[in-house]
């Protein structure tokens, strides 16, 4: 009776654990999400946006890359932050967003961009 208790729970065990790691670990591109907020400033006369790029995903995500054909700003940004790749634009420089973390970067514009994730690429271990 023991023996077939912990094999019950064993098998719980084993079927739960890959519930949460298939379940939790297959990130879509549709796990990050894409903010933009009017911040107070005029930049040239321009409105300024504080755009944020969110990994809502458990499993850091790298090489993000979202639409931004035309887009144009008169406010400097971080090549590092954001950065024009033909039609598209590298979100961190490509580098990997962790979990639940935030890039964030401001630009100015009338009227503000509407930037989509067209590709990343899902690191779960
Ligand atoms: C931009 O938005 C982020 C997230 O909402 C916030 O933490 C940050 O303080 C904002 N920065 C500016 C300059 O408004
Ligand atoms: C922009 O991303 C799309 C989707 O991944 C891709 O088909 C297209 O070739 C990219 N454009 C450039 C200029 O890299």
């Amino acid at each position: 009776m023991a023996t077939m208790a912990s094999t019950t729970h064993l098998l719980f065990a084993i079927i739960l654990f890959n519930l949460l790691y298939k379940g939790f670990c297959q990130c879509k591109l549709e796990d990050i999400a894409v903010g933009t907020e009017r911040t107070p400033a005029l930049i040239q006369g321009k409105q300024e946006w504080n755009v944020s790029f969110i990994n809502t995903c458990r499993c850091p995500q790298q090489a993000l890359t979202v639409s931004c054909d035309g887009f144009q700003t008169v406010e400097k940004v971080d090549p590092n932050i954001f950065a024009p790749v033909g039609n598209n634009c590298t979100v961190n420089g490509g580098r990997p967003i962790a979990p639940f973390t935030t890039v964030q970067f401001l630009y100015a514009w009338d009227p503000p961009f509407i930037f989509v994730p067209v590709s990343s690429q899902v690191h779960c271990t």
